[in-house]
């Protein structure tokens, strides 16, 4: 516990509670940072609470200094369906917007909240997606520090897209366009770029997201130096603040209990699952998930089906609790589990993705490309194959496949919505069986990917052992901030 004494700094964490993908890395800093030796207030709602409870109880047992601090989510207040704290659970597109903004009815219950403590806390770290915390920081005058999720190839992606304007001078949504003042030929369109919030009704809280980041005390990212040192400097430069990358977050999971209980509870045991995997050979099997956010249609589920079917690969495959309609549940097991029941296992909803990604029996990763799965896969040292869906998932891909070469394109063009219902087939069966033949292909090519994913698996682990990059970085992170409250403790 280098350099660290009391009084303990004391952190606030405030995640995009209404997504799993943003709350599940925010977890595992609360974890690292109290076993670097500070204290965590952590903030969740109750539906969201209630979800992550295995996490809440592990904690508790583990007797680390980290609070469960439960806000009442006003969702009528929001214009939100009764319960509806999370993006899984809202009944249609129409409220993501209302989702993203409504968040802001926390605001209320925090400040009473952070008012109360004795001694006052020293730091907040809050999600990129809660502009509004800028408000309660300034007002009790707490340093505020912003967590951005994806990689800083991405943010700087962003950075330099705004920065030249390229969006005014593009004709439209799909012309292809080179990011500009990038070391390398990145070339995407606006439409996969943004992915999302693109309509004019989004500029209020796109010019809030912005103006929470310029006037944030620095970021802390899910990332490490060896993983893009170019692209880290440059964001840093960029930014002009203090940039801490102290990922890959999830290697604080060391075994399988806390690496199964990560997001929701897992809807298969993990031990069942590890139990099948080693009847694989090692490298065969292919682990597709698609992420908790987006719901594909039954006839592009029925398209993956088939494909990872044709492939002749073993296989893992998670289809979300939304997705599995009727006519899904009867093709899967009336179809798909009889004919590859030796070498494919579904799971019904939620899966122990790290659990999975840790095996050596598992060799390709279908990934729908969001950062907390790339930075898993990487850390298990598993190539991808990727299937960006919207958001940052576009730009993850390039990193993937054209930057690092630890993956292959399985060649989705358009973006997808965060819930679409009846959407149209944008891959093909023979595009899911290329690409995974392509993937486990053993020449030279193939060798020379994994190779490199084994490397940066490598490099991860040491980033984040103590004196790796990542560590100092937390360690850097929190003398800062005790460096810059102690006269007011
Ligand atoms: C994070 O660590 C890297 C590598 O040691 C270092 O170059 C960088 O300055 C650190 N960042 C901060 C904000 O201290």
């Amino acid at each position: 516990m280098s350099g660290l004494h009391d009084p303990k700094a004391h952190f606030i964490l405030v995640p995009l509670v209404a997504a799993q993908g943003h709350t599940i890395p925010m977890l595992d800093m609360a974890r690292l940072l109290a076993e670097r030796g500070a204290r965590v207030s952590f903030i969740t709602t109750p539906v969201n609470a209630a979800r992550i409870k295995p996490i809440i109880d592990r904690v508790k047992d583990s007797h680390l200094p980290i609070q469960f601090v439960t806000l009442p989510f006003a969702c009528a207040k929001a214009g939100l369906p009764d319960g509806c704290e999370n993006f899984d659970l809202l009944p249609s597109t129409e409220y993501v917007k209302a989702m993203f903004e409504g968040t802001s009815v926390l605001q209320e219950p925090l400040e009473l909240f952070l008012r109360e403590l004795r001694p006052k806390p020293n730091c907040m770290i809050a999600d990129m997606c809660n502009p509004w915390t800028m408000e309660v920081a300034r007002k009790l005058r707490i340093p505020r520090i912003i967590f951005h999720g994806p990689s800083c190839f991405y943010l700087l992606c962003q950075h330099n897209i705004a920065l030249h304007s390229v969006y005014e001078r593009v004709a439209d949504d799909f012309e292809p366009f080179l990011v500009p003042d990038l070391p390398r030929q990145v070339q995407v369109n606006k439409a996969q770029a943004l992915a999302f919030a693109t309509g004019p009704e989004w500029a209020n809280f796109m010019h809030q997201l912005a103006m929470a980041e310029s006037t944030a005390d620095g970021i802390v990212i899910n990332s490490y130096d060896d993983l893009e040192p170019w692209y880290i400097e440059n964001y840093q430069k960029a930014k002009g603040k203090k940039i801490w990358t102290i990922g890959p977050l999830c290697l604080c999971n060391k075994d399988v209990t806390s690496k199964a209980t990560r997001g929701n509870k897992a809807s298969m045991d993990e031990h069942a699952i590890i139990k099948w995997l080693d009847t694989m050979e090692p490298s065969s099997v292919i682990y597709a998930n698609f992420g908790s956010a987006a719901r594909a249609p039954p006839s592009q589920l029925i398209e993956i089906g088939c494909g990872l079917q044709a492939s002749n690969q073993p296989f893992i495959w998670v289809v979300k609790e939304a997705e599995l309609t009727p006519e899904i549940e009867n093709w899967l097991s009336v179809e798909l589990e009889e004919s590859t029941s030796s070498r494919g296992l579904v799971i019904r909803g939620w899966a122990p993705q790290m659990v999975i990604l840790s095996h050596p029996a598992v060799g390709g990763f279908l990934t729908h490309c969001g950062w907390n799965s790339i930075s898993e896969s990487i850390s298990a040292g598993v190539l991808m194959i990727t299937w960006p869906q919207f958001s940052d998932q576009f730009l993850n891909e390039k990193l993937i496949v054209d930057e690092l070469e630890i993956g292959v394109a399985v060649g989705v063009k358009v973006p997808t919505s965060h819930v679409s219902e009846d959407g149209p087939v944008v891959v093909g069966r023979d595009d899911v069986q290329k690409a995974v033949s392509r993937l486990i292909d053993d020449g030279e090519c193939g060798k020379e990917r994994r190779m490199r994913v084994k490397e940066l698996q490598e490099k991860a682990t040491k980033a984040m052992e103590e004196g790796g990059s990542s560590y100092v970085n937390m360690t850097r992170l929190i003398q800062y901030i005790i460096e810059n409250t102690n006269e007011e403790l």
